[in-house]
């Protein structure tokens, strides 16, 4: 059996989080959604009232909230505060204000000790997010780096949501590359490859050809 931490890190609708939960099931590893995590702090921030680009704000709102997340792959649990918010953190008001909110630097040093103490729990785990591999596990067993063709994102997360209409999906499009740009540019932890990571390009695989990647890779790195 796999003992031992992987690391998914990648921009959005590489389909890293349905790979991660189908990679850790057939390992028999925990799986740890560390976007889960910053966008259940973003719903605490609006739920505040806070301005999401008001750094120190947010500090303060995300100090005093109880973030909760599960770690089983087949099951997801979201709460701030003791309230579910499975549901609302995929919304569209929560995904506009992600990047702010996790670009503060007490933010992330809030939810990446939280993050770490999660793992330490686990034998075998598949932790997903933007920073794993480069700062969150520095030493993980195995880091993988998801990368796919921009309109191929786009259409994936198109058809995730449903979305047909090609004004629709253009503006997706261009809300991912929004997303992608705040994320790498930002100074604390952006989102780029650790030196030592595999880069698994899932442009021309469907999603059992990038797991059966991800969990071969995993055999071999034991
Ligand atoms: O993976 P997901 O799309 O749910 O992540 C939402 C946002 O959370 C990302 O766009 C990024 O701004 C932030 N994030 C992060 N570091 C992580 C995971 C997510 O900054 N490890």
């Amino acid at each position: 059996d796999f003992r031992g931490q992987i690391t998914l890190d990648g921009p959005s609708g590489t389909g890293k989080s349905s790979v991660a939960r189908a990679a850790a099931t057939r390992l028999g590893a925990a799986y740890l959604d560390t976007g889960a995590m910053y966008r259940a702090a973003t719903v605490a921030v609006l739920d505040a009232g806070a301005d999401p680009e008001d750094a120190a704000a947010v500090a303060t709102v995300v100090a005093a909230a109880r973030i909760e997340v599960g770690t089983a792959a087949d099951t997801e649990v979201v709460r701030v505060d003791g309230v579910d918010v499975a549901v609302r953190i995929r919304g569209a008001e929560v995904t506009r204000a992600v990047s702010a909110v996790s670009a503060v630097p007490a933010v992330r040093r809030r939810l990446v000790d939280q993050q770490r103490a999660l793992v330490a729990a686990a034998d075998a785990v598949v932790v997903e997010g933007r920073d794993i591999g480069t700062v969150v596990l520095p030493d993980a067993t195995l880091k993988i780096y998801l990368t796919a063709a921009p309109e191929a994102r786009a259409q994936r997360r198109a058809a995730q949501l449903g979305i047909s209409d090609p004004a629709e999906v253009a503006a997706l499009a261009v809300d991912l590359r929004r997303r992608d740009q705040y994320d790498s540019s930002r100074a604390d932890s952006p989102l780029r490859p650790a030196a030592d990571a595999v880069i698994v390009d899932s442009t021309e695989l469907d999603r059992e050809g990038v797991v059966d990647r991800v969990v071969e890779l995993a055999r071999s790195a034991v």
